[in-house]
């Protein structure tokens, strides 16, 4: 397989700019999944305290310490000790001694303690134990104010982000701050394969419309993590790097931005 491409984030790491998704894989199938990825060639897990999988993940990494992986803290748990507190329980789960990147999962904007999430993450980060930290489903006003008074700025911010919802204000504004842009639902949760667009393209290039997607993200200087529980999918998804897209697949590609495009929660107004 061809080597894969990394991001340089802005603390000095790199990450794989492609990787694993696991929400919504059932607990008792993560192992078998993660061990299936990792040998398809993946170097990259994304998971979280809330996908109730730690367990899954950790065991089917095992001695897989070239696997750059992602957990999150779950809203229930922020605050600064409860920060920490529930970091130590997702290491436990994993069975790590250090995760390659710790997010906050939403900002939960009503609870008003992303900030002290976000200075338990820096001490986290101090220790040495999450290796990386950002955020997850932040939007402007939530990364202004936590670099504000912190003045530590997140590595990246995990955000939906599929061809019917691009999110080209945020990528901007993560741009102008180094904040490397991640795409959860990148396939649209699968609503993107059908898109007729992208089943031509996928057609004219002999792949899949999967394929065509995560290809997108990648030229797109995305990180983009798809899920997929079924080993013929885990390696499908992965194959995209023997072909390119040219400019007038971006364009139409490009043009399948919606306002009205998001599938998940609006985090500005998310209430959990
Ligand atoms: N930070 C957040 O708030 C947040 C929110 C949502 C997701 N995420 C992260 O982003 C990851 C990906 O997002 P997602 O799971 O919502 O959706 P997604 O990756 O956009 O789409 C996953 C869906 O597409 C199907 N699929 C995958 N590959 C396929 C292929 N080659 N052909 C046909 N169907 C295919 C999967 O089915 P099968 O599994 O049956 O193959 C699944 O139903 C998550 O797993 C999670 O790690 C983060």
């Amino acid at each position: 397989m061809t080597d894969q491409p990394h991001v340089a984030l802005n603390d000095g790491r790199r990450m794989p700019q492609l990787g694993l998704g696991v929400w919504r894989t059932p607990a008792h199938e993560a192992a078998d999944v993660v061990r299936t990825a990792v040998t398809s060639g993946y170097r990259a897990v994304d998971t979280a305290a809330i996908y109730h999988n730690e367990d899954g993940v950790g065991e089917g990494l095992g001695e897989a310490p070239e696997v750059f992986l992602t957990t999150k803290l779950w809203n229930d748990d922020q605050g600064f000790d409860q920060t920490l507190r529930a970091f130590d329980a997702s290491l436990a789960r994993l069975k790590r001694k250090a995760v390659d990147l710790y997010l906050i999962h939403w900002p939960s904007p009503a609870r008003g303690l992303y900030l002290d999430s976000w200075r338990a993450l820096i001490r986290l980060r101090q220790e040495g134990r999450a290796r990386s930290i950002g955020v997850s489903n932040f939007v402007a006003e939530h990364l202004e104010r936590i670099m504000g008074e912190t003045g530590v700025v997140p590595a990246v911010n995990q955000v939906e982000l599929h061809p019917s919802f691009q999110q080209t204000t945020l990528r901007a504004f993560h741009e102008a701050h180094a904040i490397h842009t991640e795409s959860w639902s990148p396939l649209g949760q699968g609503q993107s394969l059908t898109d007729p667009a992208i089943v031509a393209i996928a057609a004219k290039h002999g792949k899949t419309p999967a394929q065509v997607v995560i290809r997108w993200h990648l030229q797109s200087g995305l990180i983009v993590i798809p899920k997929s529980a079924h080993p013929a999918r885990i390696r499908e998804n992965i194959a995209v790097f023997d072909f390119v897209l040219d400019d007038d697949d971006m364009g139409a590609l490009r043009a399948l931005d919606r306002p009205d495009g998001r599938i998940g929660p609006d985090p500005a107004t998310a209430t959990f």
